[in-house]
């Protein structure tokens, strides 16, 4: 249905408490990117809040909703609330309280909208990670990364970095963050503290093919202005080169080769996974 159709109850427990869970699945020529690790961790993200939900049906309907907009370059957003009660009570509601599911195709005016910035790179600031302490969770209480988005959007940068009390270095606010020192590849280790980024997992897999050394290590706020290359990854960032910090330039203040070499990689796999669906 159209989108300004859609109605949810004031009651539902994403509008009331921030009680639900989303996935954002990149799709490509009308199909679905990587969409085994997003329903993994769409079923991780229910499991650890006791959300019932038939991951199974929501797929098929979501084949459906694309098969149904026609779009080719877009982005699949999942969400499945805890569903409506008849009051507002913070303790779960009775099982009979069904989630409410949302599919929603957004489509993109054209194949790469982040094209240009590909090879210019961006622009980032650093921001206090406000956040719970589950992260790994990708929930749609999302007030932490929105503001610092937002401080982003003021300062002119395209994305904040966000850090934790003692400054070690999380992730973005929508992205996860990779360093680049001396040829090996830096990215903050696994835990509750980041979500576990589909594309983050995804470039390991990059660097394994393309003999890329990478380490799960915390790096530090302070850490940055001695690291060659600063990239950010995400499902629709896809590999995004930074080439300033809080206005100071990384590196050489240009997207680096490793950034580059891994922005191109993506592309390829994008390419080559495309033509093998097309010949089966
Ligand atoms: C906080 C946060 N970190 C990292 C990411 C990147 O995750 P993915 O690569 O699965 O899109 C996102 C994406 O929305 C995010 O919100």
């Amino acid at each position: 249905m159209p989108l300004d159709e859609v109605r949810v109850s004031v009651l539902d427990r994403a509008f009331l408490f921030g009680d639900a869970v989303y996935e954002a699945i990149r799709i490509y020529e009308g199909r679905l990117f990587l969409i085994d690790r997003h329903l993994a961790r769409l079923r991780r993200s229910l499991n650890e809040l006791g959300i019932v939900c038939d991951v199974d049906r929501l797929y098929a309907r979501l084949l459906d909703t694309i098969s149904a907009s026609k779009a080719k370059s877009a982005m699949a957003y999942l969400q499945v609330t805890r569903g409506a009660d008849s009051n507002r009570s913070h303790a779960f509601p009775p099982a009979e309280v069904r989630p409410n599911e949302l599919i929603w195709i957004q489509e993109y005016t054209s194949a790469d909208p982040y094209q240009a910035r590909r090879h210019q790179g961006v622009a980032v600031i650093t921001h206090a990670d406000l956040r719970w302490a589950r992260r790994d969770i990708k929930t749609v209480n999302l007030l932490g990364n929105c503001l610092a988005a937002e401080a982003a959007h003021q300062a002119g940068a395209y994305e904040a970095i966000l850090y934790e009390a003692d400054g070690r270095v999380t992730e973005g606010s929508h992205t996860s963050v990779f360093a680049v020192k001396q040829g090996k590849l830096l990215t903050t280790p696994g835990g509750t503290q980041i979500l576990p980024g589909v594309t983050r997992g995804f470039v390991f897999d990059l660097a394994r093919k393309y003999g890329i050394p990478f380490e799960e290590r915390t790096f530090f706020k302070d850490d940055i202005p001695t690291v060659d290359e600063l990239f950010l990854t995400g499902t629709t960032t896809e590999v995004l080169g930074i080439i300033t910090v809080d206005g100071r330039p990384v590196g050489a203040g240009s997207v680096g080769p490793v950034t580059l070499t891994l922005a191109d990689a993506y592309k390829k796999a994008v390419t080559s996974w495309l033509e093998e669906k097309a010949s089966e």
